[in-house]
């Protein structure tokens, strides 16, 4: 479990499968009565939600819940695991505040999750961080105390490693702006270790390590999604180089560590409390090992 500033992150964390407005997602919600039992144990137990990221502005990406033919973008893969390729798909940041106020007031305990675009203009990327708190702040009322910034979009290893300098200032930035507002920074495997202390430094308040590692890291020869970029892969599969990336960061870094990638089961939730995280995070496992997932967030999050 996490203090931060006189609040709670419950000691597992349910991160992005319970979609944009944290209340549960297609097609989970319509396929998995056991998916359905978990929501309904995620909101008894008031476990924390991190949605999936919105945008400023909506955006299209490579999955379309209404179009058949796009859902190949999420593939199974052996292990638990998963390899998506969902491109950022979300109605944008007014829409998602609204229906994340709406599950808050159903029993769901969610934290918004962002994703800054870094343009060429580090004014133009505050203006933006800017605007989407601002719209948090209005729709969310009194429910609103952090932000995930999800700083990794693990398809594009290039572009996340231009963004470093750019993510630290705008972390530093949102502190000067919002200083009563917990920043949560999700990074990505790709990022070295100076990036996190850089940021540290800039005033996160709590680190998510990390976020699906991209396929041709994990896997030789070509990913079964190369046309979309080759997708990241989730789930058992990413767990052991996930777990020796971030033993590496908890000795890098000071502030507590929402770990997670790869837990699927509750060896691995054991293992990432061993190595020094403070809560562990799962996503996949949710639909992977649905039931096992559901025992323990009620044993670990019972108590809050
Ligand atoms: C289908 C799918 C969609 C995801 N969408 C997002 C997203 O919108 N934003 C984000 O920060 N992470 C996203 N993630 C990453 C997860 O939140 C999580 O960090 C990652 O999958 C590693 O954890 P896991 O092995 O427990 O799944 C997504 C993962 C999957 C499988």
């Amino acid at each position: 479990m996490i203090k931060v500033n006189n609040r709670v992150i419950s000691t597992v964390v349910v991160s992005t499968i319970l979609g944009h407005y944290g209340r549960g997602m297609f097609p989970y919600d319509i396929i998995s009565s056991s998916y359905r039992k978990a929501k309904s144990v995620i909101k008894e137990t008031k476990t924390t939600v991190f949605t999936k990221s919105s945008t400023l502005w909506a955006r299209q990406g490579n999955y379309n819940q209404w179009k058949p033919w796009t859902w190949g973008c999420v593939r199974d893969l052996p292990n638990m695991g998963m390899l998506n390729a969902y491109g950022l798909t979300n109605p944008g940041v007014e829409i998602c505040a609204k229906q994340i106020n709406k599950s808050v007031r159903r029993g769901f305990n969610v934290i918004p999750n962002f994703f800054p675009e870094f343009g060429n203009d580090d004014e133009l990327t505050f203006r933006q961080g800017r605007e989407a708190i601002l719209t948090f702040v209005g729709k969310l009322e009194g429910n609103f105390w952090a932000i995930e910034l999800n700083l990794s979009c693990p398809n594009d290893k290039v572009a996340i490693e231009k963004n470093i300098a750019k993510a630290a200032n705008l972390v530093k930035c949102l502190k000067i702006m919002f200083p009563w507002l917990t920043i949560i920074a999700k990074t990505s495997i790709v990022h070295p270790y100076e990036f996190l202390q850089e940021l540290e430094f800039a005033g996160v308040d709590v680190f998510h390590l990390i976020n699906s590692i991209p396929y041709g890291m994990l896997f030789e020869g070509r990913s079964p999604l190369s046309h979309l970029g080759g997708g990241a892969v989730s789930g058992g599969p990413a767990f052991a180089d996930a777990l020796k990336y971030v033993r590496g960061a908890r000795k890098a870094i000071k502030k507590d560590i929402i770990a997670g990638c790869g837990a699927t089961t509750m060896i691995h939730f054991r293992r990432y409390c061993e190595i020094g995280a403070n809560s562990v995070s799962v996503c996949t496992g949710i639909v992977k090992n649905t039931r096992q997932m559901t025992d323990l967030i009620r044993i670990h999050n019972s108590k809050i």
